[in-house]
């Protein structure tokens, strides 16, 4: 591979990838002064690469596969065999209609409608009490996942689902004891998942698993009932990681905006929007070169191994003047090819998350429910690591409603 891209000094950058965490890559384009370099991870050569110009040259339709690209122990808790994550071409175009499909205006509306009806509930039970968002939240949002997905809470174990989806983004970044015991509750989960797609082929209608449930490949084949068990896991994981997002909210509301009376509509929506810039959650993501081409004088082959990194776009001061501030003002200019926290690109051609505007509808909703809520915030640590993948503030971000 002929190179204008700087290395960087050393052999293999494992261990200065743990101890940096989120801050690794941002590092090493500080120190070669370049948007890439370089370098082994786990011995294997990678270039890591952000900014806007990298997310452009990484986001090409064709030009990348997910494939091979990132740890085991990543794809066995977030993506899996015969998802969309692991498709190409047209095979994953089709696929990625499935989801893509599942977001219009009114299901937005009823997402929304679904988190204000939860949310009233759950803060019902949370008056005169201490509570840490981190651990109340992620059932509610197990509600407000199957219930959007046209599965009837009553008719399952809330608590056991809730605590299945959280294993798994919990258990992602590690390989300790906390990701073999989200591999087993994965497993148990797909067993639900999968008896539950099964339940919904014989119903109809147009609720989200029964899109899921009769959806056609490009092949014109139903999916395997693992297969859709699968993405139907891909659906209700991912809403409730979005907890993820408003508790990291409720911190930004605490640190940078004390004090947070009541805000309109516009206003939570930035409010979310540098939520999802400043705050870490996916670090990087991982591409293998399908299609080879030239980047910055140097020529990728395919099977090449890169890494974007989202969390440093997201912080890159050549993209976003004053990084560290939190602002949310700056996002009455949106910039899609700069605000990766869910990764860039086309949605429909490229693997860019389907669940953005779900996840801002959900984000946006909270904030308007935190914003109208008093509550007091007692002393505690609101320390978040960057070395942890993905963390929470350290207290879990404890609150004393009225
Ligand atoms: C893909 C992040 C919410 C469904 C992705 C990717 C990231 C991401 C980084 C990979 C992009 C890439 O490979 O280039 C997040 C974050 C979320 C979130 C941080 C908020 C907590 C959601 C929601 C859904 C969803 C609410 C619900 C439908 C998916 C799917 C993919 C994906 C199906 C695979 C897309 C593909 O391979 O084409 N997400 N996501 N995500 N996300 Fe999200």
């Amino acid at each position: 591979m002929a190179s204008g891209i700087p290395d960087l000094p050393g052999v293999d950058s494992t261990l200065a990838f743990f101890r940096e965490g989120y801050r690794f890559v941002g590092n090493g384009c500080d120190r070669v002064g370049a948007p890439a370099f370089r370098t082994r991870l786990m011995l294997r050569p990678v270039t890591c690469m952000r900014g806007p110009e990298a997310v452009r040259a990484f986001y090409r339709p064709g030009r990348m596969t997910r494939r091979g690209a990132m740890p085991a122990s990543v794809v066995a808790l977030l993506q899996d065999r015969g998802s969309v994550q692991t498709l190409d071409g047209s095979a994953h175009r089709v696929r990625k209609a499935l989801f893509m499909d599942m977001m219009g205006d009114d299901r937005l509306g009823e997402a929304r409608r679904l988190l204000a009806e939860e949310w009233q509930t759950a803060a019902d039970g949370w008056r005169g009490r201490t509570v840490a968002l981190r651990d109340e939240l992620p059932p509610v949002m197990t509600r407000v996942a199957l219930r959007w997905s046209g599965i009837d809470p009553e008719g399952t174990d809330v608590a056991q689902r809730a605590e299945e989806l959280s294993a798994m983004i919990e258990g992602a970044g590690g390989l300790g004891p906390s990701h073999l015991r989200a591999r087993w509750l994965r497993a148990r989960s797909e067993r639900w998942a999968r008896e539950t797609i099964l339940t919904a082929r014989s119903g109809g209608g147009d609720s989200v698993i029964a899109r899921i449930a009769r959806h056609r490949d490009a092949d014109g084949e139903a999916l395997r009932d693992d297969v859709a068990g699968v993405e139907l896991l891909n659906v209700l994981r991912p809403i409730v990681a979005v907890a993820r997002f408003v508790v990291f909210a409720a911190h930004a509301l605490h640190v940078h905006m004390a004090p947070a009376g009541p805000v309109g509509e516009d206003d939570a929506h930035r409010l979310g929007e540098e939520v999802r810039r400043v705050y870490p959650f996916f670090p990087v993501i991982g591409g293998r070169v399908l299609q080879p081409f030239d980047w910055r004088g140097t020529a990728f082959a395919k099977g090449d191994w890169l890494l974007l990194d989202l969390y440093g776009t997201n912080h890159d001061s050549a993209a976003w003047p004053a990084p560290g501030d939190f602002r949310p003002d700056r996002h009455r200019d949106p910039r899609a090819d700069r605000l990766v926290p869910q990764g860039g690109g086309d949605y429909h051609l490229d693997h860019r998350c389907p669940g953005e505007w779900l996840t801002m509808a959900l984000l946006t909703e909270a904030i308007l429910a935190l914003t109208s809520m008093g509550y007091r915030v007692p002393p505690q640590d609101l320390d978040i690591s960057t070395r942890r993948f993905p963390p929470w503030p350290a207290d879990g971000m404890r609150i004393a409603p009225a």
